[in-house]
Formats: structure tokens, C-alpha cells, sequence
């Protein structure tokens, strides 16, 4: 084998490799448009408008509930409460890599929340109450430890609350009421030195405000 054929075969094994793994590893507007999509998919609800209002023919950035930075092109608001859907979140939504506030309150989602939410890094808010969401307070969730409002009130998460919450040093409302937790609450919780505000009802119902501190 001489020297050019050897390098025609390292280009014929590196470029369908190098394209490959791009495809599976670059985010932008397109990708955020897929997992919305997605997401879409699984909704259903007699007033559910997002068959008729997230098509493709419109920007992403247009679309109901959707907003979209300023610089970068792509979405970093997900709002949809109260709008009467009723679905699962699936996993897609961890590719929304700008996401700074993600808000699904009021609706009806159930199932459980996909670990790959675990990888939306900038998320500052996570709203969840009042869905029928199920299974246990992931203990991943302080992967986004950015976040400052976790709310996941009046949902059907059972189990513990983990210790791991306290790695989330940047939380300053944190509202996990009305579920069917039950255990001790983590000690290491109360020492989040950002926190403001925790509500948890357990058997019995504890609201502790830390704001005269901050
Ligand atoms: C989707 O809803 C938004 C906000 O209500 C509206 O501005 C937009 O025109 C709608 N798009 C379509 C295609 O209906
Ligand atoms: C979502 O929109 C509602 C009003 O439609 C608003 O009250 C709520 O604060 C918004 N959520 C976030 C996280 O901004
Ligand atoms: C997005 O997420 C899904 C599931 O987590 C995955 O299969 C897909 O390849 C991801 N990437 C893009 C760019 O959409
Ligand atoms: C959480 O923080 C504690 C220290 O407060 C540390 O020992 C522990 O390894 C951290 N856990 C994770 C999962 O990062
Ligand atoms: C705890 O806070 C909730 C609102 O977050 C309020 O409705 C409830 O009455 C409070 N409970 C107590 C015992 O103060």
C-alpha cells in the first residue's frame, strides 16, 4: 500500500466518522425545533393549540410559549402552564441547551421526569407544579444546580427527598408540597445559604422561611 492510498482510506474512515458524530452532538435553532417537536408529539388535550400553532412553516422562536434569546438564536423559554395539555415530557427536552426557565404548571403531565433533563446546565427556573407527574424526586436533579425556583408542588412523587437537593447551591425557592413523599427532610437543605423559601409537606405540612436571613 503506498502512501496515497493510505491516506484516501484514513479519509474514507475519518469523515463519515467526524459527520456522524457532529450530527449527534451539535445543538442549534434545528435541534431545538426537533425536541419541541417531539414534545408536541406526546400531548394530547381537547384544547391542546400546538398541532395547530408549532408547525414548521413558522420560526420555532414564533411559536406559542416559545421564547428565544437575543444573541444566540435559540430557545431558552419553555412556558406552557395552564394550557390543559396532558402528556409525558420526553427525553428530547434535555437538548434544549440554552433553556434558562422551563415552566409546564397546570397541566396534566404524568410520568416521570427523563434524567436528560439533567442536562440543561443554564436552567434557572423549573416549574412543574400542579401536573401528575410520578416516581421519585431524581436524586440528578442537582446536575442543574443553576437553579433558583424548583417547584414540582401537587404532583404524585413518591419516596424520599435526596440529599443530593443540596447540592443546589443556587436555590432560593424550592416547593415540593401536596406530593406522597415521606421521610426525614434532608438537614443539608436547610443550609443552602441562597434559599428564601421551602415549603414541603410530608405527613404534616412545614413551611420554614429563611428570607429574614438573605
Ligand atoms: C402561534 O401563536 C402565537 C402566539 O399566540 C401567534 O403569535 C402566532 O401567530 C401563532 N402561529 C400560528 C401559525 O398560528
Ligand atoms: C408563564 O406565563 C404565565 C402567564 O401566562 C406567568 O404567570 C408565569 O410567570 C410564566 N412563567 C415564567 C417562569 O416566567
Ligand atoms: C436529542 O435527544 C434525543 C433523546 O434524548 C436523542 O435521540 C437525539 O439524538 C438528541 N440530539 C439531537 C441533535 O436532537
Ligand atoms: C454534594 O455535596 C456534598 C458536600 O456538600 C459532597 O460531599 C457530595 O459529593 C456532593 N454530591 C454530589 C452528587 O455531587
Ligand atoms: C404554607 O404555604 C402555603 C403557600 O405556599 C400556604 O398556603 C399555607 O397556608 C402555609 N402553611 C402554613 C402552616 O403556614
Amino acid at each position: 500500500m503506498n502512501y496515497n492510498t493510505c491516506f484516501h482510506l484514513l479519509l474514507a474512515l475519518f469523515i463519515p466518522c467526524s459527520v456522524l458524530c457532529l450530527a449527534m452532538t451539535v445543538r442549534n435553532l434545528n435541534s431545538d425545533q426537533f425536541a419541541l417537536l417531539e414534545f408536541k408529539d406526546r400531548i394530547a388535550g381537547p384544547q391542546n393549540v400546538l398541532p395547530n400553532n408549532w408547525t414548521v412553516s413558522t420560526s420555532v422562536c414564533n411559536w406559542i410559549g416559545v421564547s428565544c434569546g437575543i444573541l444566540h438564536k435559540r430557545v431558552t423559554a419553555l412556558n406552557l402552564t395552564s394550557m390543559n395539555l396532558r402528556g409525558t415530557i420526553p427525553p428530547h427536552l434535555g437538548n434544549l441547551s440554552f433553556l434558562l426557565s422551563l415552566d409546564l404548571s397546570s397541566n396534566h403531565f404524568y410520568g416521570h421526569l427523563p434524567k436528560e433533563l439533567g442536562q440543561l446546565h443554564r436552567l434557572r427556573i423549573l416549574r412543574l407544579s400542579y401536573n401528575r407527574l410520578n416516581g421519585e424526586i431524581p436524586s440528578w436533579l442537582w446536575n442543574i444546580h443553576r437553579v433558583r425556583r424548583l417547584e414540582m408542588k401537587n404532583n404524585n412523587f413518591i419516596g424520599t427527598i435526596p440529599e443530593t437537593l443540596a447540592n443546589m447551591s443556587n436555590l432560593e425557592i424550592l416547593n415540593l408540597g401536596l406530593n406522597q413523599l415521606s421521610g426525614q427532610v434532608p438537614s443539608s437543605i436547610f443550609k443552602i445559604s441562597s434559599l428564601k423559601a421551602i415549603s414541603l409537606c410530608l405527613m404534616i405540612c412545614v413551611n420554614v422561611s429563611t428570607s429574614s436571613q438573605a
